[in-house]
């Protein structure tokens, strides 16, 4: 059975199809409204989510399937105390396909481990959020007209911000690419995306703190907004909450080829006068998703019979605890202390990648 849990569990020719495909429904909606008569689509959202949950709702619905499941973990057993585990292993006898957020870094890769159907990754933490980086795909692909040959500025939260390791992982992928990350000092790229995916993959790479003295570079820009949810200092994030601001003065700098994205929502990193910029494509972006989503339901259904794809690490279980306080790990104190050794020997958590101490 195929799942979604990191955006490397597909192929550039996967991805490729999923922008193909979802370009297809877009054009031609009633072929596929009947599509996923009788099938149903968990959404379990133990985190809040507008896009996310309701595009993936809305991708269901416009199938001909049904969709159940919770918005809210208080509105869930999981108030009660039970695990991610024990959650999913219940639903999964209820329906078709399964799309989970959790606050928590690695739960969709505990979930993977009970469910008897495909499971997406809506979002782990700061961890990953592949199908918004399958939005932020068919949206670079459809609005720049490629996805190589790009210089990609990621600007804001790089360190919290699960969209952005999701997007670098996957543009990793395609040819002559380089990024400009521009985040302040304390939220820098975390050293697993650094050394798992850029280095690895040679990707030229520059660490800036300047949105000003980039932005003339750049062919596609992707603002962040500073993740309030994820700081465990508050006032840091009082300090670093209005770092970066895009305004027309700002894009008056940019090439008017550059597409700006944004995963949103936003909060103040976007003025409000730049949604009139044609180049400003983050409200498209939201459309691409649903599609994506309607496509990726149904590669996922159609591919149900097929060998899992989610990469076993070599894992062994480790007399240290994961030290990352965002990790599942830590929350559901059934599971052991996996861990597996990257291909610099470090030692990492096989839930969250973190290093292990
Ligand atoms: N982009 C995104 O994940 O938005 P939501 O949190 O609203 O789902």
């Amino acid at each position: 059975m195929k799942h979604l849990l990191n955006i490397l569990d597909l192929s550039t020719k996967e991805i490729y199809e999923l922008i193909k495909v979802s370009n297809h429904i877009a054009r031609n909606p009633k072929r596929y409204q009947n599509i996923c008569a009788h099938k149903q689509l968990a959404t379990l959202f133990f985190e809040p989510s507008t896009r996310t949950r309701l595009s993936f709702e809305s991708a269901m619905l416009s199938l001909g399937g049904q969709v159940l499941g919770f918005s809210n973990a208080n509105a869930s057993s999981t108030a009660k105390g039970e695990s991610v585990r024990d959650t999913i292993k219940v639903v999964s006898g209820y329906v078709d396909i399964i799309a989970m957020r959790h606050p928590k870094e690695g739960a969709p890769y505990v979930g993977v481990e009970t469910t008897q159907v495909p499971l997406i990754n809506a979002g782990d933490g700061g961890h990953f959020h592949p199908t918004q980086t399958l939005a932020d795909l068919a949206t670079i692909y459809n609005e720049a007209g490629r996805l190589d040959n790009l210089v990609i500025g990621v600007c804001g939260d790089l360190k919290y911000g699960r969209t952005v390791h999701s997007l670098i992982g996957a543009m990793s992928r395609y040819k002559n690419i380089s990024f400009v990350l521009i985040s302040p000092d304390e939220l820098k790229i975390p050293e697993f995306v650094k050394k798992d995916i850029l280095d690895k993959n040679h990707i030229p790479y520059k660490e800036v703190t300047s949105l000003e003295d980039s932005i003339s570079k750049l062919d596609i820009l992707y603002m962040t907004r500073i993740q309030k949810e994820r700081f465990l200092d508050i006032k840091q994030f009082d300090r670093l909450k209005d770092s970066y601001v895009l305004d027309v003065k700002k894009m008056k700098n940019a090439k008017k080829s550059m597409k700006v994205l944004h995963p949103l929502p936003r909060v103040n990193e976007i003025a409000v006068e730049v949604d009139k910029d044609p180049r400003a494509v983050y409200f498209k972006q939201t459309v691409y998703g649903k599609y994506m989503r309607m496509a990726l339901i149904l590669k996922l259904l159609k591919e149900k019979k097929k060998p899992s794809n989610i990469k076993i690490k070599d894992t062994h279980i480790s007399t240290k605890r994961c030290s990352n306080p965002h990790c599942i790990s830590l929350v559901e104190q059934e599971l052991e202390a996996k861990v597996y050794k990257d291909e610099n020997k470090i030692v990492r958590c096989a839930y969250c990648d973190a290093e292990i101490d």
